[in-house]
């Protein structure tokens, strides 16, 4: 097939990964809200569906087949659901359904996460903090996504001469790796309340202490921002004893993967928050911080409205389209206020609601919003 370069340029296709658990039922409410914004705002987006992760490993026998890699470096953006379940948990490392989304995050170049902590007022009384603590909450983290311990070599399990067995990984960080992870905090800092937090464990591990370093050097060029600095311990009881000092938290990806679990409780529900996984080129995958839940996959009982705010920050990081993104964000609030609250968001006495209920309900208040504009 020949592509013309204008057509590559208009072209605005989206790989969508459902993967296992309760990742196809979210992202069947995704592609719901998708169809709708589509067409409401003419954003001429084609999509098509891949295999990733638990799903692949039984189609392909791998959790990342070829065509799955190549759908997603030929399209713009990725939207991914969830993997893994317990039945992939004892089958060879190398291909669990997780190491499908590490290489497909290393594969797409994919550096810097995007995970941002906003409390929505309707769900204050959801979170396990008192209210006054987390009112108003609003932090992004910023965790570096393809480097670190997560990648780092050697790594493995190896048996020693006395025939005691003995695991091991690196975490190892380069200086281009730090600088650039660095650069994208403190720029999206200044366009929110210019200050950065920088986790590090410099005390104990090397690897952090040029972390912390460079982070200091980086920051030179951005005088409008303020930089301070955290241990990771600190940090984790900081963010429950007194989250709103925090802006922007930038950090590696095991500290990120650990702190952002912790803030996306401090909302209420994981079940609420998306993320962006960006390249060097705003090239991006959006998924929910959330993981496959299997334990209630299949029962229409899961949140999808992490799913759904995914699409909303992928039309607003990588299709530019923040009019359609506000829309999805404000149905999302809308359905809150009207007290739809799937299991993990309700508070004690108020009536639940299924995923399929509360994309409907979203969908509902987009159509709304226009017949009412
Ligand atoms: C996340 C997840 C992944 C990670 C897993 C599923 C590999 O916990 O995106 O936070 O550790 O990065
Ligand atoms: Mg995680």
């Amino acid at each position: 097939m020949n592509i013309t370069n204008k057509e590559m340029t208009h072209r605005r296709h989206i790989v969508l990964l459902p993967g296992d658990g309760i990742g196809p039922e979210i992202m069947a409410e995704a592609v719901r809200v998708l169809e709708v914004v589509s067409q409401q705002y003419s954003l001429g987006l084609t999509w098509e569906s891949q295999l990733l992760g638990g799903a692949a490993i039984e189609a392909a026998g791998v959790p990342l087949p070829q065509a799955t890699l190549q759908a997603a470096q030929a399209a713009q953006a990725v939207l991914l659901a969830a993997v893994g379940g317990p039945q992939w948990d004892r089958i060879e490392r190398a291909i669990r359904p997780e190491r499908g989304l590490l290489a497909l995050r290393a594969a797409l170049g994919l550096f810097a996460n995007l995970r941002p902590a906003l409390l929505y007022p309707q769900l204050a009384e959801a979170s396990t903090l008192k209210p006054e603590v987390v009112a108003g909450l609003d932090l992004l983290i910023v965790r570096e996504l393809t480097g670190g311990i997560y990648f780092g070599q050697p790594r493995g399990i190896r048996t020693l001469e006395n025939g005691e067995r003995e695991g091991f990984n690196t975490d190892v960080y380069r200086e281009s790796e730090i600088r650039r992870i660095a650069r994208v905090a403190f720029e999206l800092a200044q366009q929110r309340r210019r200050q950065v937090l920088s986790v590090d464990k410099a005390n104990v591990l090397e690897v952090t202490e040029l972390w912390k370093e460079i982070m200091i050097e980086v920051g030179r060029d951005y005088p409008d921002v303020q930089l301070r600095h955290m241990y990771v311990d600190n940090a984790a009881m900081q963010l429950v004893r007194a989250p709103k000092q925090f802006d922007v938290i930038v950090t590696g990806n095991l500290f990120g993967d650990i702190l952002s679990d912790e803030a996306a409780m401090l909302t209420g529900s994981i079940g609420m928050l998306p993320s962006a996984s960006l390249d060097a080129a705003g090239k991006g995958m959006y998924e929910p911080c959330h993981g496959s839940a299997p334990d209630i996959a299949g029962q229409d009982k899961a949140n999808p409205l992490a799913m759904i705010l995914s699409v909303a920050m992928m039309l607003r990081y990588t299709f530019h389209e923040v009019a359609a993104a506000v829309a999805i964000e404000q149905a999302v609030g809308q359905v809150l206020d009207q007290g739809l609250r799937t299991a993990d968001i309700a508070s004690a006495g108020q009536a639940i609601c299924g995923t399929r209920a509360m994309g409907a309900a979203v969908v509902k208040a987009l159509q709304d919003q226009r017949s009412s504009s």
